[in-house]
């Protein structure tokens, strides 16, 4: 089994770039699903999640070609198949977000349904809802759901909560409405305004994005269009911590900070100096001594469920006592118990887990459970005495681009070994 082997005690020093952002990549390339003709699409990451999905695409008949270092080109001209089997979609739930561009190219899909997964329920009923109010017939059937439509047509969603990869699949299917779609408490992420941005370079008419309130008027003639895509708001704000926790003094290209408006802000309350440096950089200069922050998860723009695992590797180490509330995923605490192996003094209270800051942690053999805890062992890890072993690592590869060579290019000594299987 592989892992990752952290001597943990150094300080990152250096520049450090940011990959393109994994949650608009996929959308992204569901949408190529809409149009005849290429979509070019440039800074897409190299991830294990962009890899299912090409494999994905091309299951339904999509020529997809790397054209030089993250150029990725996708052409739907002749689509093969409308199934999103199984075995992807249980490999990767953003899977889901084939169902709206394909009811709006085929008007039919299957995909299987995603089942729960480590870090909550997740259900998709909001997705399903939605798209049978602009008229899909949804039919459950054999683990899969079974759409179609004659026709989509515009009307008002109001959603309930709101879910990202809805909103993207029903800006998806809206596209090919006719009339008006409303979508009301839509997700505001950035991932989403990409998404729009990109399908008005289609043609499409598209407005709204980051309001809460998006609007679609189809039917559109699509045509090709390339895109390059935003830099990963989370993987900025996981350097941003590593820098913090180590006492380091990065500089991280390729930023936007006003994506990360919620993550600087706690970051500052922490004691860490974040100074914008020029275009899209900024230098993260860590604390001596961390102080500690509350935090309470939300949607964007509030302070990211992506990054509170992240941010409570940070505050196991802060002076103090935080408060670290999730409010999104029902069970996304799953770092906690690794991260007490390393000494860290943490209790779960309902959604909250209270976290008392311990002078120093000490490294251990953890395992990673999803993506973002994987991310917050391997941060404990640097500011860990001795030695830290991560294992499962094939978790923090769906979402982090060679995050290992970029951490040991900044001064640390991480690099990945064999485990022993009966050992891990
Ligand atoms: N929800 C429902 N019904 C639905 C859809 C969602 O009840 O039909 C609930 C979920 O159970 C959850 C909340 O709504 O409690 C928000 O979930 P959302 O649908 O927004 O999550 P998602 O679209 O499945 C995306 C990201 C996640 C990120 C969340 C929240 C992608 C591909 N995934 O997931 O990213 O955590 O939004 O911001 O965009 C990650 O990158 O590590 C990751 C998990």
């Amino acid at each position: 089994m592989r892992g990752l082997l952290i001597e943990g005690g150094e300080r990152l020093v250096g520049e450090v770039k940011v990959s393109g952002a994994k949650n608009a990549a996929l959308p992204l390339m569901a949408a190529s699903l809409l149009v005849e003709g290429p979509v070019v699409l440039e800074n897409v990451p190299h991830l294990r999640d962009v890899e299912t999905f090409i494999q994905l695409l091309e299951g339904l008949g999509v020529k997809v070609s790397w054209r030089g270092k993250g150029v990725l080109e996708l052409d739907a001209s002749r689509l093969s198949g409308f199934t999103a089997p199984y075995e992807l979609v249980k490999a990767m739930r953003a899977s889901i977000l084939v169902l709206g561009p394909l009811l709006a190219r085929l008007g039919e899909a299957k995909v299987s349904l995603p089942g729960g997964c480590a870090i909550g329920a997740r259900p998709i009923d909001l997705h399903l809802k939605g798209l049978e109010q602009m008229g899909v017939e949804i039919r459950l059937e054999h683990g899969y759901i079974h759409a179609t439509a004659k026709r989509l047509k515009g009307t008002r969603i109001y959603l309930d909560l709101p879910t990202v990869t809805g909103t993207e699949n029903l800006v998806m299917a809206a596209v090919q409405a006719e009339g008006e779609t409303v979508i009301e408490n839509a997700a505001r992420e950035p991932e989403v305004g990409e998404l729009a941005a990109v399908l008005r370079k289609m043609g499409a008419w598209v407005e709204g994005e980051g309001s809460g309130v998006l609007k679609v008027r189809g039917p559109s003639q699509l045509r090709p269009a390339s895109h390059r895509i935003i830099p990963d708001r989370i993987e900025a704000g996981t350097l941003m911590v590593a820098s913090a926790i180590t006492q380091g003094n990065v500089l991280v290209r390729d930023v936007r900070l006003d994506h990360l408006e919620a993550v600087v802000e706690k970051l500052r309350q922490t004691g860490t100096e974040i100074k914008p440096a020029g275009d899209q950089a900024v230098r993260v200069i860590g604390p001596a001594r961390i102080l500690s922050a509350d935090v309470r998860t939300h949607p964007y723009p509030g302070f990211p469920t992506d990054m509170q695992a992240q941010f409570m590797a940070l505050m196991s180490v802060a002076q103090g006592l935080s408060v670290i509330t999730e409010t999104i995923f029902e069970n996304r605490f799953l770092h906690v118990s690794e991260l007490r192996r390393m000494g860290a003094d943490i209790r779960i209270q309902g959604p909250s887990a209270i976290v008392q800051g311990v002078p120093y942690l000490s490294g251990a053999p953890v395992t990673a459970t999803d993506l973002r805890a994987s991310a917050s062992l391997v941060l404990a890890g640097l500011a860990a005495e001795g030695d830290t072993v991560v294992t499962k690592i094939h978790h923090l590869e769906r979402g982090y681009e060679d995050f290992a060579g970029k951490l040991s290019a900044l001064g640390a000594k991480i690099r990945e070994v064999e485990v022993d299987e009966a050992a891990g």
